[in-house]
């Protein structure tokens, strides 16, 4: 008897987050469609953006500017044609979400634009002051659960995407214990980022890059995974999680000061605390370094209480459940890993390598953020590319599945032998702390050979099969440790997020994109 029941639908989509839901409800008018979730479908980092979400929609602003603002911060790596894209379809995707219910936050009656760093306008639309993504899941969530041919199957978790003489037919997926072969026409990644191959991370515990570990064993193409974005200022506390502390508390005139109570930035940047992420996040540790401290301070003191309580009421209720009263102590903070610039290399149409294969959100490398995110684009990336991928994926998925098909691949994957790896919760934190002090906001050839080395012998993981959700992250962690940090000691330069203490300036061949891909049993780099 086959240990793997099959399940056939016309789309599959592996994530509920931003991206997975809008390309989901795209996909609907042409089909059945399955959404799979590893956990309750609204745990996600969409859940947890604070933020904002960026478009040009305010009187001040113009798409054209938007466009240069994310050039400038994507620092000369970032795909115009990408860019373009979402800039112009930016604003539809917005007032659309708005006809489904969405609420942002208004002054009078009139949409407020917050600023964060990088952006020369206001032009982050947020809601519950930081709960912005929280009202995107909201929304999105319910406009699904009205949507009779989507189908919700939460914790629910990718395996294996299943491809067969090129093409991938779905994906081997994990419930309640039980291997379920789910085949469909066209299959969407939408699985988010990879944070939590970190120690210090603002994701949550979902972003583990099972995504781009699943497209790299099916034979995908992944681009530019050196690009990592540290966000500066995470909540720094032995008693609480790296709790993100939302870049427009900067953007409303938050200040940085080192443990010597100094204002630090002006020594760094003329545009001090508004400067690039990277910038920012590399001028905290050379502070901490120079002070002999693990932390800075972000201070709000005088922004006034009232405001501080009104503007950022989940930041503000948050550091209170630990015992920290923002509007009157400075917060300590330290950076974070936060964003994967790279990911599944996709075209504007959200196509990957693999046909029937499509990706989008923080998952995929549309090319949109170059080398480093501009702050608040990647909720907007996640609405107009997810559409774009279902849009695609809808026009040119495969023919339905036959039941001979199915058993064909039923029978293709028994028996499973089992395994489980001894010490996994041992190992995850050790490859997290290297990562974090190898492979982190400096990096340089000694440390990456160093994680490479270490990685390489957590790689017979990678290798086998399990039947539990935390060894198969782990499988996952391990595969995209391995490929950020291969990545990263190919990109002998420094550009954006990505900066190596050996080789400081740009250099030459910095244009170029990192990308890497597995054939057959090995890793053919192309760079
Ligand atoms: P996610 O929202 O992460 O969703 C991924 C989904 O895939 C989840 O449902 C997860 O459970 C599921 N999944 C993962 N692996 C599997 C698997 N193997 N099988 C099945 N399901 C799987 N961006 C902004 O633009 N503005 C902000 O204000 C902002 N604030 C942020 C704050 C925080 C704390 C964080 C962590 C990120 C923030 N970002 C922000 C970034 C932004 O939230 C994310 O990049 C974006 O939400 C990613 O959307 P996504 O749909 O690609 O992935
Ligand atoms: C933040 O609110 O600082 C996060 C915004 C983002 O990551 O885009």
């Amino acid at each position: 008897m086959p240990d793997v029941k099959t399940e056939v639908t016309d789309f599959l989509v592996i994530g509920s987050g931003v991206a997975g839901l809008r390309a989901a409800i795209e996909l609907s008018n042409h089909g059945n469609v399955s959404v799979i979730t590893k956990d309750v479908p609204s745990e996600s980092s969409t859940e947890y953006a604070q933020g904002g979400i960026a478009v040009a929609l305010s009187d001040e602003d113009e798409v054209g500017i938007h466009y240069e603002d994310t050039l400038k911060a994507g620092d000369g790596l970032c795909s115009e044609e990408a860019v373009r894209v979402l800039v112009e379809e930016g604003p539809e995707r917005i007032m659309e979400l708005i006809s489904w219910g969405a609420e942002f936050d208004r002054e009078g009656t009139k949409l407020a634009f917050g600023l964060e760093a990088a952006h020369s306008r206001k032009r982050i639309l947020h809601a519950g002051g930081d709960s912005t993504g929280k009202e995107l899941e909201r929304v999105l969530i319910n406009k699904v659960k009205a949507i009779h041919s989507i189908r919700r199957l939460p914790f629910t978790l990718a395996m294996e995407l299943i491809v067969r003489d090129g093409a991938c037919l779905g994906a081997l997926t994990l419930s309640e214990r039980r291997r379920v072969a789910i085949l469909a026409r066209a299959t969407v990644l939408a699985t988010g980022g990879a944070g939590q191959v970190y120690s210090i991370t603002t994701n949550p515990q979902v972003a583990t890059g099972d995504g781009m570990a699943l497209a790299y064993r099916a034979g995908a193409a992944l681009e530019d995974m050196e690009f990592v974005q540290f966000h500066p200022t995470s909540l720094f506390l032995q008693s609480a999680p790296h709790f993100l502390l939302t870049e427009a508390l900067r953007g409303e005139g938050g200040r940085l000061l080192n443990t010597r109570d100094e204002r630090f930035m002006g020594r760094y940047r003329d545009e001090m605390e508004l400067a690039p992420r990277d910038a920012v996040s590399r001028a905290i540790l050379m502070e901490i370094e120079r002070t002999g401290s693990d932390h800075v301070y972000l201070d709000l003191r005088h922004m006034g209480e009232d405001f501080v309580k009104r503007r950022f009421p989940r930041v503000y209720s948050t550091c209170l459940t630990y015992g920290l009263d923002i509007t009157h102590e400075p917060i300590p903070v330290c950076p974070a890993a936060h964003y994967m610039m790279g990911g599944v290399k996709t075209d504007i149409n959200g196509r990957t390598n693999i046909n029937g294969l499509f990706a989008a959100g923080e998952t995929a490398c549309t090319g949109v953020h170059g080398a480093n995110r501009l702050a608040s684009n990647s909720l907007l990336e996640g609405l107009v590319y997810g559409r774009r991928a279902g849009q695609t994926a809808a026009r040119e998925g495969g023919e339905a599945k036959t039941s001979r098909r199915q058993m064909d691949l039923s029978l293709s994957f028994a028996p499973m032998p089992p395994h489980s790896i001894p010490a996994h919760d041992e190992i995850r934190g050790d490859l997290r702390r290297l990562m974090w002090l190898d492979v982190g906001i400096i990096r340089n050839e000694e440390t990456l050979l160093e994680a490479k080395g270490k990685i390489e012998q957590w790689r017979y993981i990678t290798e086998k099969s399990f039947l539990t959700r935390r060894e198969l992250e782990l499988k996952n962690m391990i595969q995209v440790a391995g490929l950020i940090t291969e990545a990263a000691l190919l990109r002998k330069n420094s550009v954006g997020a990505h900066f190596r203490s050996d080789f400081p300036g740009k250099g030459a061949g910095w244009r170029q994109h990192t990308t890497l891909m597995k054939k057959r049993t090995e890793t053919d780099i192309i760079f």
